[in-house]
């Protein structure tokens, strides 16, 4: 039996309770959780902005220790040091085909295999196939990265999610070169990794917009050389900042219509957007056919920070190893799994950077 916060359906709330994990089978890893963060998208699974097949354990960004490993398993041994991997690629789709893994067909299909248990022998659902809001979980070989020497352990939870996103956003996704002006709305955890990476790759200046004015010594903190209050002015505001012309880039980190379309305006003409935010079906963005052309604009979706977890991971690694990107900054809570409801609450006000739900060693 192992701890867990179970979400039952849509919309109820979260309880932290027993649960019943079997050994792995062929093909799978049983993981001991060191950390956990908590990122947006748990919420976004807990009142229905994303649709999980439930029963679910949440928690998706995560850093552990190989416990056991099933049969046929490779990879990895048991004492290796690994980060989770919530997209996994099945290489063999015509996405992975393209080279292009980070939109694999198959990426989700652990959602929706039980891969654990309640005591009365409930089916549970692994949330974005990972679970890491738990002691221990079982996953995919394909969905645990080793972890390289020299990094801690429980912060390199963060590296699952928020800093491969927000790092692949900047240089896989956006390309952005030395130089080149950037606004960033939304500074939650996804956010904050993407101001430290455009730092890395040398973005001038790095503009950071949120609603939450205590955000602005955090996005300082962690690379932005300006803050704005988010409201209708914003665009204007990053024009000023830039010269008159709008930025060169612009990041979407908060998942709604209202600031994809508030990001879009922020850009030169033939400026990019970049969305990294996971915004719901019912929330639309408008574009006038005229202003499309005009400013002839890219807009452009970006998932997992169209990385591959397992060649990105060891970058930023060293990254973090040299003391270009600096994970701690990032936790501004250390949490127990009791204290994850609270987090989720304190995120969805705007408060803080990331939580992360620290286990007994
Ligand atoms: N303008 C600017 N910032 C906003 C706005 C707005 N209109 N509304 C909310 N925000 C800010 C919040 O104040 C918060 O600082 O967006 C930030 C979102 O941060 P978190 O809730 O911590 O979310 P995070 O985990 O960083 O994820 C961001 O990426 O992966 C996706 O599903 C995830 O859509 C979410 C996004
Ligand atoms: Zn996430």
């Amino acid at each position: 039996m192992v701890r867990a916060v179970l979400l039952t359906d849509v919309g109820a709330p979260l309880q932290i309770t027993e649960i019943d994990l079997p050994e792995p089978g062929p093909g799978r890893v049983r993981v001991k959780l060191a950390a956990a963060g908590v990122c947006h998208s748990d919420l976004s699974l807990s009142n229905g902005v994303l649709r999980p097949t439930t029963p679910t354990v949440l928690g998706h960004e995560g850093a552990g220790t190989v416990v056991s490993v099933g049969e046929g398993v490779s990879s990895v041994r048991p004492g290796d040091r690994v980060v989770l991997n919530w997209a996994p690629a099945c290489g063999h789709c015509h996405l992975c085909g393209l080279g292009e893994p980070w939109l694999c067909e198959n990426q989700y299909a652990a959602t929706t295999e039980p891969y654990a248990a309640l005591p009365d022998g409930t089916a549970l659902y692994p949330g974005l196939g990972a679970a890491a809001f738990a002691e221990e979980t079982v996953v995919h070989e394909n969905a645990v990265v080793p972890l390289p020497e020299g990094v801690d352990l429980a912060s390199a939870a963060l590296l699952g999610c928020a800093v491969l996103t927000g790092y692949g956003a900047v240089h896989n996704a956006a390309r952005l070169r030395t130089g080149e002006s950037a606004v960033v709305f939304g500074l939650g955890g996804v956010g904050l990794a993407l101001l430290q990476s455009l730092r890395i790759a040398g973005a001038a200046p790095i503009i950071a917009v949120d609603v939450s004015p205590e955000k602005e010594e955090l996005a300082r903190r962690h690379g932005a050389t300006d803050f704005l209050l988010s409201d209708e002015q914003t665009p204007k505001a990053v024009r000023r900042l830039t010269g008159g012309h709008g930025a060169d880039h612009a990041f979407e980190c908060v998942g709604r219509g209202s600031t994809i379309r508030a990001a879009w305006s922020s850009t030169r003409r033939g400026g990019r957007t970049t969305v990294v935010g996971i915004g719901g079906k019912d929330d639309p963005v408008a574009f006038s056919a005229l202003e499309v052309f005009h400013f002839a604009r890219t807009l452009s979706g970006c998932c997992y920070g169209n990385s591959v977890p397992a060649k990105d991971i060891p970058v930023l690694a060293e990254h973090v190893r040299a003391g270009r990107l600096d994970l701690e900054s990032l936790i501004t809570d250390r949490i127990t799994l009791d204290q994850v409801p609270a987090a989720f609450e304190r995120m969805a006000a705007g408060h803080g950077g990331r939580s992360l739900v620290v286990f007994e060693p």
